[in-house]
């Protein structure tokens, strides 16, 4: 498996161009089972959740062509085609691999009234459930048996509009129901519906497919059903999330970075803690300025929250910057039950955490030395990665196969950027 060196001290100055989030291009990649037309996807970013995703949607009959763009770095443009769903399973073998596939069951059970699904397990983030999901699709009218670790679910006659509450906020099982609707007979009611930049992309798209949605953007989505969908050309929203995590690198390496498409509308939460922090943020033409101005960050406390809260999926990217703060911080994570896997690989490069339940608190050192760890997650992976490019020496993370997933070509953006990051290719 391929690792990461790096080579902690540099500060980081320059631009970073910021890719289509991975988290809007899965779902969008899902609509194209709703229509028999051609959905082209622009600004696809390189990743190997994209492709597992490409994979499994070819195994159900969808054509799909990339066209690459003009640099290996350049993001590609995806056309997905939908001539007829050839087959409905979604297997345990790529359902293990990447969760969001469940984000083909709506889809599939509102185009040909049936799916087979594997059910996604946990995951190193904790149980993960997908019972609203579920649920709704049966408020819709599916009908659902779960056997053999597979949702069965079946629609024959179609699904017809309901309304549908999310006691807790879901941002995939948003999105299910949400794509589901579109082609649902009569009015769906989506309330207390996820309002991630990525879910109001997706509905964008999907408007441009032909569906009808009110309430984009808010806790409310209105659906119209509609007989079919057609196919429409879109470019995929900015990744908030990628763009926080530069963010993060020019903040704990004392740099300055612009980060190109970073959308601000979509990380105010984000840039509000920086600020707090004592990193200046600023719009420019193209994107976002970041640069750490004095020599000390702040201690400041985080409770992760939907959007537009403190995302999840920044908190181990804030955790390495707080490791070198001055004072402490408390981090409270509220979404997942067991997101603090990146705890003891930070603690291995000299960081003072103690963690209490969902709780985290970040005690600030003088400095972090470079040491060999290991990545479990995404995010985590991300994080040693921001912790080693400050720390002194040299670090090596392991497993960066989680890195991978959401982050492309992260050691050249970064190198290009004056930092000391290579990948250590595995033995062949
Ligand atoms: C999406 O996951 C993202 N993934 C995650 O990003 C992100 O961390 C998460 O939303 C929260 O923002 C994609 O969009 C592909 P949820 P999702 O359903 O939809 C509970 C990354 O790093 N829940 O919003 O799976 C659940 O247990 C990934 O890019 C139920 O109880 O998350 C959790 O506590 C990691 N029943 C909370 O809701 C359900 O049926 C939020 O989960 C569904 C969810």
């Amino acid at each position: 498996m391929d690792r990461i060196l790096i080579r902690g001290g540099a500060t980081l100055k320059g631009e970073i161009d910021i890719s289509g989030a991975k988290n809007a291009a899965l779902p969008l990649m899902c609509a194209g089972i709703l229509t028999e037309g051609v959905l082209k996807l622009r600004n696809l970013p390189h990743l190997a959740d994209i492709d597992t995703m490409a994979k499994l949607l070819q195994q159900l009959g969808v054509a799909i062509s990339v066209e690459d763009g003009p640099m290996a770095t350049s993001p590609q443009t995806g056309t997905f085609s939908t001539k007829a769903i050839t087959d409905y399973t979604a297997p345990y073998e790529l359902v293990r691999k990447m969760r969001a596939s469940i984000l083909v069951l709506g889809p599939l059970v509102a185009r040909c009234g049936k799916a087979k699904v594997s059910l996604p397990g946990g995951c190193a983030l904790g149980t993960r459930p997908v019972d609203l999901h579920i649920k709704g699709l049966q408020q819709l009218g599916a009908e659902i048996d779960l056997q053999d670790g597979y949702i069965h679910a079946s629609a024959p006659n179609g699904l017809r509009g309901a309304e549908i509450f999310f006691p807790v906020v879901t941002v995939t099982g948003t999105e299910n129901l949400l794509m589901a609707a579109c082609l649902a007979k009569g009015e769906t009611r989506l309330i207390n519906a996820a309002r991630e930049p990525e879910v109001t992309d997706l509905a964008e798209c999907l408007v441009k497919m032909g569906a009808e949605i009110s309430g984009i953007g808010t806790g409310t989505l209105v659906i119209q059903g509609k007989e079919s969908l057609n196919g429409a050309d879109h470019a995929i929203v900015a990744d908030r999330i990628v763009a926080g995590t530069y963010a993060m690198a020019a903040a704990i390496t004392h740099g300055e970075v612009e980060l190109i498409g970073a959308r601000v509308e979509h990380i105010q939460s984000v840039i509000s803690y920086l600020e707090q922090v004592g990193v200046s943020v600023s719009k420019t033409e193209d994107g976002l300025f970041v640069k750490r101005s004095g020599a000390d960050i702040r201690g400041v406390d985080i409770t992760t929250e939907p959007y537009p809260g403190f995302p999840t999926d920044m908190q181990a990217q804030a955790m390495a910057l707080m490791c070198l703060a001055n004072g402490a911080s408390v981090i409270n994570e509220t979404i997942f039950e067991n997101r603090f896997m990146h705890v003891p690989e930070l603690c291995r490069l000299g960081a003072n955490i103690t963690v209490n339940g969902t709780v985290a608190t970040v005690r600030g050192v003088a400095e972090l030395h470079g040491a060999p760890v290991m990545a479990t997650d995404l995010r985590a992976s991300v994080s040693l990665v921001l912790a080693g490019l400050a720390a002194k020496g040299e670090t090596i993370v392991s497993r960066i196969y989680h890195l991978d997933r959401g982050y492309d070509h992260v050691e050249q953006k970064l190198a290009a950027c004056g930092a000391s990051i290579e990948r250590l290719k595995a033995a062949a």
